[in-house]
């Protein structure tokens, strides 16, 4: 049995966290859920990571969603305590004060593809596969999907998937807008790196009230969302990284942000 549930692997300001029960296409069990849980909670005020990776171990699979091997096991009440942790662990990943960029390295089915959804950004393998199959066992995405699938890619379309319990392959995905770019499986990891070190070229701050404007903005009315950017933006006016932007524009050379 594997006690190393999760791997986290830190370089250069960027987070990896790798689902890591490849032998069960690394479904979420309560020891899985608990430790992405740790990790996600340690993060917010964690000034050295400016962006986190989630992506899943082995060749096949992101993550198939719950165990149901253990869900077998379970009472009524275990399984509502299931479904409650995971999905207020995948609001803390969408609420999170820094990117998380879901790198979709194989099928992720269930609170596999709830998981992406509630990340900011989706890389998927050209290989991956994706879908919101609940319905398919008679119960119902309970970690966000029928919430953010639709904000998404729509109402019709996401009640196409969660009604048929369809999987989508990585072209499809592309198509309706479910992830922003495909890529070779063995350049997933670099693609999504690329892309975090471009994020962590720029300011903190403005990244973190960019991130609340979007995720709070769009759930209002346009006037109410004007409202939350201008007082987002109010948030990195008087700080010394937008000095420095000033400064490094006028100096022709790169900025140096410190998320002051
Ligand atoms: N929970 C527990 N174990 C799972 C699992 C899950 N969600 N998904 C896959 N596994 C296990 C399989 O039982 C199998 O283990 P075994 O060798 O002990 O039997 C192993 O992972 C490999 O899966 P297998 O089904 O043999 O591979 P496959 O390539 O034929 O199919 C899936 C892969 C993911 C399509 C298929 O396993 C599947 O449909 N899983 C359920 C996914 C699902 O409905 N998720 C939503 C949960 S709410």
């Amino acid at each position: 049995m594997n006690d190393n549930v999760l791997l986290v692997e830190e370089q250069d300001g960027v987070l990896v966290l790798t689902l890591n029960r490849p032998e069960l296409m690394n479904a979420f069990n309560f020891t899985l859920l608990n430790a992405l849980k740790e990790q996600v909670d340690g993060l917010r005020f964690n000034e050295d990571i400016r962006v986190v990776i989630i992506t899943g171990s082995g060749l096949k699979a992101f993550c198939a969603g719950a165990d149901l091997k253990e869900r077998e096991g379970m009472n009524e009440l275990q399984v509502k305590t299931f479904i409650f942790t995971i999905r207020n662990l995948f609001t803390a990943i969408e609420d999170l004060n820094k990117p998380v960029i879901a790198a979709i390295n194989g099928i992720a089915l269930g609170g596999g593809m709830e998981l992406c959804l509630a990340c900011d950004i989706r890389i998927a393998a050209a290989s991956a596969s994706m879908g919101l199959t609940e319905t398919r066992l008679a119960i119902i995405p309970g970690a966000g999907g029928t919430q953010r699938l639709p904000r998404l890619i729509g109402r019709g379309k996401a009640k196409e998937l969660i009604f048929t319990g369809r999987r989508v392959d990585a072209q499809e995905a592309l198509q309706i807008g479910l992830v922003n770019k495909i890529c070779e499986k063995d350049a997933l990891l670099s693609e999504c790196q690329k892309m975090a070190q471009m994020i962590c070229d720029t300011g903190p701050i403005a990244i973190e009230q960019a991130k609340y404007a979007i995720n709070n903005g769009l759930e209002t009315d346009l006037h109410t969302g004007l409202g939350i950017e201008s007082n987002a933006y109010w948030v990195t006016i008087p700080t010394a990284d937008r000095l420095e932007g000033l400064a490094a524009f006028r100096e022709k050379r790169k900025p140096v942000y410190k998320g002051k």
